[in-house]
């Protein structure tokens, strides 16, 4: 039997895979920049934080538009998320640095920004193992436990990409407008998590949704 897919399966499925396909076109036609190192390793990045953001966004989404597919589809964003900061990690160690694991070591713990992202990637690795529905029966209460380190995680994220950037934060000098503009999307959504913003929303949408009748009788 052919399985059915919505419209936003079909959205996530293929647009999580266009950053590779574009990687992979670049390669063919010389388009990987004069550091090609450099520009997998930002673009592989750059997938793997906004998947992990639309992630974040589902509960949100939800909230705001009573819209209840974007939770069916945390697991698929969030293990995309995971596959692009696998590869990121990989052509670091790998292609950036030839496996020397002393010297990625030293690295890592010479640059700060480097020791954040590896610190978020570490605490991602649980939160992929049991992202599965089995893991969700095993843990039971802790594994909502668990999956909530991702509030914490994606600050980390973000800071990993802002301090990887020349130029400063607090001056908003240099390249740091995109980092910014990630640091102020993540805060949206958290204050959309807060329960008193959510249960305000939730009570804002039933009235826009009442008919007009029925709020005013008399009419
Ligand atoms: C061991 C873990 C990690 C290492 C060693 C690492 C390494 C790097 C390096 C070397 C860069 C700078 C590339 C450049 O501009 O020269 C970078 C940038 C970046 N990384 Fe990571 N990273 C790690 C984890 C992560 C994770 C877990 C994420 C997201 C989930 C991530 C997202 C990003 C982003 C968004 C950038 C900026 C891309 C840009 O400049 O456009 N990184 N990372």
């Amino acid at each position: 039997m052919i399985k059915r897919y919505t419209p936003l399966q079909l959205l996530i499925h293929i647009g999580a895979w266009i950053p590779i396909a574009r990687l992979v076109f670049e390669a063919f036609t010389g388009g990987l920049t004069a550091n090609p190192i450099q520009h997998i390793e930002q673009r592989t990045g750059r997938a793997a934080i906004t998947l992990l953001f639309l992630s974040l966004a589902a509960t949100p989404l939800n909230s705001l538009f009573g819209w209840k597919e974007p939770l069916q589809r945390r697991r698929a964003l969030g293990l995309y998320a995971f596959m692009y900061a696998t590869i990121h990690v990989i052509i670091f160690t790998d292609l950036d640095y030839g496996l020397a694991w002393s010297l990625i070591l030293e690295t890592v713990f010479q640059k700060p920004y480097i020791l954040v992202g590896a610190a978020a990637f570490l605490l991602l690795i649980p939160l992929a193992i049991t992202s599965f529905d089995i893991w969700k029966v095993r843990l039971k209460k802790n594994w909502k436990r668990l999956h909530q380190t991702v509030y914490f995680i994606a600050p980390l994220v973000v800071l990993h990409y802002a301090w990887g950037k020349k130029g400063t934060f607090f001056a908003l000098q240099g390249d740091i407008l995109l980092p910014l503009i990630y640091g102020l999307i993540l805060v949206l959504l958290m204050v959309l998590r807060i329960p008193a913003v959510r249960r305000f929303l939730a009570s804002a949408r039933t009235r826009w949704r009442r008919p007009v009748n029925s709020r005013n009788p008399a009419i």
